[in-house]
């Protein structure tokens, strides 16, 4: 068969989306647009500006920045329309299931309530899956640099809105912050029906991705590139299916990866792990779900079955059930046949 251009056939791939932060979806223009509606002054002069001071050091420097911008959100129309810009951008990518994290203790701690924040992001899945045939599933984040109580105190808050989010996660600044702090929060959160899932290995050690198995229970890991230090660990990840949620230009942005050429992601594969390929917070690193599989196809090279297993990964990840996911599953089959 003739080689066709790969980058048709990424586009064409169903594509489901794990790793993404909403409040990391805040396109500059937007966070003016609802910065002016809601009189809250930047110090940046324009979207221009904002966009270069987008070099980051490591997770910190942007943390940093990230949580500054999500300072603009205050009301339920501005959570919804967030949320539905990102979709209506995934939809056109081909990204038919996105699980979207959202980090409640960014915005409660500055007085906008739970309740606000659940509903704006509830309403814009709702419309997606009706208006773009998306679908979704929110999943509460806990910040990690913040205490073990306060992670406590906000899935109480949350509760009450449980119908409205399928799992629990943990982000933010990740060294000296082992999971195994959170280890009651994740039991109480699992035995109220939830699922877990925790970022570890980005800029922490191996072990935080152990921890996160074995004392957190989560079914996946979001990023895990370091697992790689860890041999034994690499073979109990295959052996166990556990699905990787990696984000390529996240990593090189902030500087876990020198250059996409030097990314794991290809070798992991190789070695049967479930990796999957993600965009992590796309306003501020520089691409979308598309973007991350186009830009990580060059760098490495990636044939039309390694892609194919990439998107299949995604759903097969995905907290989707049985018959959904084999729908994809032979979608993809179909397209790589084709
Ligand atoms: N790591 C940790 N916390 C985050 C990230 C990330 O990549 N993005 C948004 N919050
Ligand atoms: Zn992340």
């Amino acid at each position: 068969m003739a080689a066709r251009d790969l980058g048709t056939f990424i586009r064409a791939l169903p594509k489901a989306e794990l790793h993404l932060h909403i409040e990391g979806t805040l396109e500059p223009e937007l966070m003016f647009e609802i910065g002016r509606r809601n009189k809250v002054k930047l110090r940046f002069k324009n979207a221009d500006e904002v966009r270069k001071a987008y070099a980051f050091s490591g997770l910190q420097s942007f943390l940093d920045i990230y949580y500054e911008s999500a300072g603009v959100l205050k009301v339920e129309r501005d959570f919804y329309d967030l949320a539905w810009a990102y979709l209506e951008r995934a939809s056109q990518q081909n990204v038919r299931h996105a699980e979207i994290f959202f980090d409640p203790q960014t915005h409660t701690a500055r007085g906008v309530d739970f309740q606000t924040v659940i509903e704006g992001l509830h309403a814009a899945c709702r419309d997606a899956r009706s208006k773009l045939g998306v679908t979704t599933k929110l999943i509460l984040c806990f910040l990690r640099h913040l205490s073990p109580e306060e992670a406590m105190k906000t899935l109480e808050e949350a509760l009450p809105f449980q119908e409205h989010f399928e799992a629990v996660g943990l982000d933010s600044s990740e060294k000296n912050r082992p999971p195994g702090l959170f280890t009651k929060v994740y039991a109480k959160a699992r035995a109220a029906g939830l699922k877990a899932v925790a970022h570890a290995g980005e800029e922490g050690p191996a072990d935080y991705i152990r921890q996160a198995l074995d004392l957190l229970k989560v079914s996946r890991i979001d990023h895990g590139v370091r697992c790689a230090e860890d041999a034994e660990l690499v073979k109990r990840l295959a052996a166990e299916q556990i699905p990787l949620t990696m984000c390529p230009l996240s990593n090189v942005k902030l500087r876990v990866f020198k250059s996409l050429k030097d990314h794991n992601i290809k070798s992991l594969l190789a070695q049967g792990l479930r990796v999957t390929v993600n965009s992590d917070d796309p306003a501020y690193f520089g691409g979308y779900a598309l973007d991350n599989y186009v830009e990580t196809q060059k760098a490495l090279k990636l044939g039309e079955e390694e892609l194919a297993q990439l998107a299949k990964n995604s759903f097969e990840a995905s907290f989707l059930s049985a018959p959904e996911k084999a729908g994809f599953a032979r979608e993809i089959d179909g397209l790589s046949r084709s």
